[in-house]
């Protein structure tokens, strides 16, 4: 049975095999796959920052990580948005590991009233494992780039060759450091990277461009210098101003791969072969701080011509496609709700009252803020029936309803039912009947099978009575059984 929990990045061995699962599931097939660093991963989600929350979860299976994602948010902008990567290493693949994190993914993003996912993708043949799986979870790619992996160290003749080509530097002066900006040129730094921000293409993702202030310059390369080593040149006119920057980093425990990230040159200081200068005199920063390098990586969207140019003159070899890809959901209400079998195989149901008429449901409820799943079915289980469920109960189906009327404000809900087995208790939980009844809810009664199968009325979820009959036949499920209605 695959179960899917939170890992705590303090737990070092815990974190260690997660981090392991993660990796194999990435670098599978990949030629030139650059993999966040473990020590990086670590001390990001151990030590938050306060701009992006990032949360590691297990796919688990007899205490062991089967699978790992990253689920991450923005906590100051891009609101609507979260970004999730899944990853499975290929001997644990189509066991429904990938499905079961994606579903804790989509239960967590609507608890957190967040609608967009996106997600990004190394593709180097077709077909791909993460692209099958992210098209059938309904993922549409909004935006394609090369990614070109070049080997270091750079060819003499062919540096030579582009000092030659790109000619004398007229009209600007280039600077570069190395490590966290030098605060002379801090707000020409942030400024020239709000100018990336909204230059660069980024196809159809959703994102709102921020612009960087010196503060937020400060706090960003102050985590980043941990882990990473930035090398920088910034070219100004010869009075002053910003004209363009380029920048690479070498991650600190990683002493093979060298990543080209971000080359800007502003719209008006085009066409003078900026590009290539700052590049050549970043290139020579490299020679002089690090000789262990032996790929230098860099990414570039298919539709930019004058960067793949660029590229192409410093001998870039692409290797595989970059995509970026999005998926917007419905406003789904996230609830928690259990089966609760007694020893015979009976279920508790509550009765609902509506307009409508009668429902038979299971207990339960919506989530409230900041709860987890099984919080939140404590909680419920509690107030509504006076039952402690287990610790750490079998997520038995995962239902996501699309359909108006279910839940006020939002488009559907996402219900996540639990098994709980439990001794014949007296039902009666901390809410008053009245209580109860604001909630439409007006008794409830034990059932057998044959009852549920016999009866003639409305259940929750709709086909209760043969999930049951399948539960109680076959046993629990290995990942969630996804329901409809
Ligand atoms: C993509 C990935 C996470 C899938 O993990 P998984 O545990 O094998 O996923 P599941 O078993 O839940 O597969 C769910 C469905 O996705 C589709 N799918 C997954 N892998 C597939 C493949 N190789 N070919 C075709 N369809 C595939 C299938 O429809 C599958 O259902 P099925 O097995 O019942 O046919 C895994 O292949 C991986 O780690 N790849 C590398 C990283 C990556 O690309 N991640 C995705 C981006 S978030």
């Amino acid at each position: 049975m695959i179960s899917v929990r939170v890992i705590d990045p303090a737990d070092l061995a815990l974190f260690d095999e997660w981090y392991d699962a993660l990796w194999a599931g990435v670098t599978a097939g990949r030629e030139a796959a650059l993999v966040v660093g473990r020590e990086a991963l670590g001390y990001s989600l151990r030590t938050p920052g306060p701009l992006k929350r990032r949360i590691a979860v297990g796919a688990f299976e007899d205490g062991r990580v089967l699978g790992a994602m990253l689920f991450e948010y923005r906590l100051t902008d891009n609101l609507d948005t979260v970004e999730v990567e899944i990853d499975v290493p290929p001997h644990h693949r189509r066991r429904g590991a990938g499905t079961a994190l994606w579903q804790w993914a989509v239960t967590r993003a609507a608890q957190l009233g967040r609608t967009i996912f996106q997600t990004e993708l190394g593709v180097p043949s077709e077909p791909w494992p993460g692209a099958e799986f992210a098209g059938r979870l309904g993922f549409s790619v909004e935006h394609v780039e090369d990614h070109l992996v070049v080997p270091l160290p750079y060819d003499d003749v062919r540096l030579d060759e582009l000092r030659r080509s790109a000619g004398v530097l007229d009209g600007y002066r280039l600077t570069s450091w190395v490590g966290v900006c030098p605060p002379e040129h801090q707000q020409a730094y942030a400024d020239l990277h709000t100018a990336m921000d909204q230059d660069v293409p980024t196809g159809g993702m959703t994102r709102e461009a921020v612009p960087w202030t010196v503060e937020k310059l400060q706090a960003s390369e102050q985590r980043i210098d941990r882990n990473y080593l930035a090398l920088v040149t910034m070219a100004h006119t010869l009075s002053g101003e910003p004209a363009g920057y380029t920048l690479m980093y070498l991650p600190r425990a990683d002493e093979a791969n060298a990543q080209q990230d971000d080359t800007l040159v502003l719209r008006e200081h085009r066409g003078h072969n900026l590009g290539t200068h700052l590049k050549l005199a970043n290139l020579d920063q490299l020679a002089k701080h690090r000789t262990t390098q032996r790929f230098l990586h860099t990414w570039t969207a298919f539709s930019n011509g004058p960067m793949q140019k660029v590229n192409a003159r410093f001998g870039f070899r692409s290797v595989e496609q970059h995509r970026e890809l999005e998926l917007t959901y419905p406003r789904l209400r996230p609830a928690a709700r259990a089966v609760v079998l007694d020893p015979s195989d009976r279920v508790l149901l509550v009765r609902f009252e509506f307009s409508s008429g009668p429902l038979w449901a299971t207990p339960g409820g919506g989530l409230e803020e900041g709860e987890s799943l099984r919080e939140g079915l404590h909680r419920e289980l509690r107030e509504e029936i006076g039952l402690d469920a287990p610790d750490d109960p079998i997520h038995l189906w995962h239902q996501e309803v699309v359909a108006e009327g279910h839940a006020a404000g939002y488009d559907g809900v996402i219900n996540d039912y639990f098994l709980v087995r439990t001794d014949p208790f007296t039902v009666g939980g901390t809410m008053t009947e009245a209580e109860l009844q604001a909630e439409n809810v007006h008794g409830h009664r034990w059932w057998t099978l044959d009852e549920l199968l016999a009866a003639e009325t409305r259940f929750a979820p709709r086909a209760l009575p043969a999930l049951l009959q399948d539960l109680v036949r076959n046993g629990p499920p290995t990942i969630p059984t996804r329901l409809g209605q």
